[in-house]
């Protein structure tokens, strides 16, 4: 009976460990600068990232810092093939887990800021969506960050960042883009602005 009871509590802390406000509170633990977010984003907040990216591109589109997925999630039901789909993410637990919720993208436990070196050579991309704490990054790893934006998005595709600081954050001065947009989404815990770039 002893054995039974063992059992079954053990799977119910395997389950509250893989949930993901659980595992998102042990990262932001383990790894406070490189989480920088008390909680998943919204659903809401996901959606507003994905509606920006276009379904006309055959480019393949990069999510950084996918967390437990409720971005990488919004950007399928927006449309976008999962063989099109290529998600970095720097916590190995986080990249588990997104291979494990879904395998038919294509997940890759590194870090953005060597973008260049993780996706296939001269692919073509169609969007950038990063929801990367670049606030609390160290800055020479945010600022590696933004070259690599720079470098491989040129002339192709756009990139798409939330920060929830609403004015202006220290980072966007180190953009140099040719069009911008901003809109701020209240529906999320803190509320956030979603901004896209071209360059
Ligand atoms: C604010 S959380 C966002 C998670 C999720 N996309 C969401 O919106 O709930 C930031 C994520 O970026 C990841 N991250 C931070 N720095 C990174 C880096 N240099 N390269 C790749 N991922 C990084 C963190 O591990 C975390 O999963």
């Amino acid at each position: 009976m002893d054995g039974v009871w063992w059992q079954q509590a053990k799977k119910i802390s395997s389950i509250v460990k893989t949930a993901g406000p659980f595992m998102f509170l042990q990262e932001l633990i383990n790894q406070p600068k490189f989480t920088g977010a008390i909680c998943p984003s919204s659903k809401k907040l996901a959606r507003q990232m994905a509606r920006h990216i276009p379904l006309d591109n055959d480019g393949i589109v990069i999510e950084l810092g996918g967390g437990t997925g409720v971005i990488t999630q919004a950007i399928l039901e927006h449309g976008i093939s999962p063989d099109k789909l290529y998600v970095i993410e720097f916590s190995p637990t986080f990249a588990r887990h997104l291979k494990a919720r879904f395998p038919s993208i294509t997940v890759i436990n590194g870090n953005a800021a060597h973008l260049d070196t993780l996706i296939p050579h001269n692919a073509k991309i169609n969007a950038v969506v990063s929801s990367l704490p670049l606030i609390s990054l160290p800055p020479d790893i945010c600022q590696q960050i933004l070259r690599q934006w720079h470098t491989l998005l040129k002339g192709q595709g756009l990139a798409i960042q939330f920060t929830y600081n609403l004015r202006s954050p220290l980072w966007k001065t180190h953009i140099k883009a040719s069009q911008f947009h901003s809109e701020i989404v209240w529906g999320n815990i803190p509320p956030a602005k979603v901004m896209t770039f071209k360059f």
